[in-house]
């Protein structure tokens, strides 16, 4: 295709929380066009089924493959765990695809080797063992141990990030035996970077808290680099589609993206 390099990349999430991968992206990659879709009438994802989660997701790239995005990247940790495999093999050739877990097992491969690694996530993200899976086939001696925490997205959702009962929640959580013992804990919830200076006060700098946005963007960076597909034209636009739009998620996107973004509603 002519202007292949000067497609958009694609960005998914449930909801809008994969907006804080999506402002990661625009921050390394400023010059690309950017299509995000919410899919807010579904939202959350974490407490559905894998099929559930693969039969949106596909329908959602069925939409990003409409609008010639080269990149599909997954900007959630729960659809990445249940449906990346799916998406690669139906996206084929027509896009590259991304999703926000390998680039994160790539750097702790690259830094924690032999070492103790904690993890919180949604149900769904936790319960695949995805990222053991993934570390374990790297034979590199890197122990996880992964723990749920369900009550975290609502109450981020809700605007309560900043407030006492997520910290009470938070640290409920991550006093579990499961978490103990760790040298770093990876956010694995595209809504936890909000409240990663909850998660800092806890170990008080005693464990590395490891938010996974800048790395994903960084690793997409390089695959753009290396497939030579970077948008050589100046200008960028950038496109907010959500599957219901309410007030509340309008308001919301400030928190997640650091401005506040136009929401269109889309019907998929
Ligand atoms: N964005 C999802 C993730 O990263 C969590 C939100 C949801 O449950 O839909 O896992």
């Amino acid at each position: 295709m002519l202007n292949y390099s000067n497609n958009p990349i694609g960005i998914f999430d449930s909801g809008i929380g994969g907006l804080t991968v999506a402002r990661a992206v625009t921050q390394v990659l400023p010059q690309e066009n950017i299509l995000y879709f919410g899919d807010t009438a579904r939202a959350p994802w974490g407490d559905k089924s894998t099929a559930a989660i693969q039969a949106y997701c596909i329908q959602i790239c069925n939409m990003l493959l409409q609008q010639n995005c080269k990149v599909i990247l997954i900007a959630c940790n729960t659809a990445s765990a249940a449906a990346y495999e799916l998406v690669r093999e139906y996206v084929g050739n027509k896009a590259l695809v991304v999703n926000v877990i390998d680039p994160m097992v790539d750097h702790l491969r690259e830094h924690y080797v032999k070492k103790s690694i904690g993890l919180i996530g949604t149900k769904q993200t936790v319960h695949s063992n995805i990222y053991k899976k993934k570390l374990d086939a790297l034979d590199v001696g890197i122990r996880i141990n992964a723990l749920a925490t369900p009550l975290l997205v609502p109450l981020i959702e809700e605007g309560f990030a900043d407030k006492e009962i997520t910290a009470n929640a938070l640290h409920d959580y991550l006093a579990h035996p499961d978490l103990k013992n760790i040298e770093a804990l990876v956010l694995g919830c595209t809504h936890y970077p909000l409240i990663k200076h909850h998660v800092e006060d806890f170990y008080q700098n005693k464990v590395n808290v490891l938010d996974s946005s800048e790395i994903v963007a960084l690793a997409l960076k390089g695959l753009l680099e290396y497939h030579n597909l970077k948008n050589k034209n100046g200008a960028s636009q950038r496109r907010f589609y959500v599957s219901d739009f309410t007030e509340a998620s309008a308001a919301a996107t400030k928190i997640f993206f650091g401005e506040a973004v136009q929401l269109v509603l889309y019907h998929l």
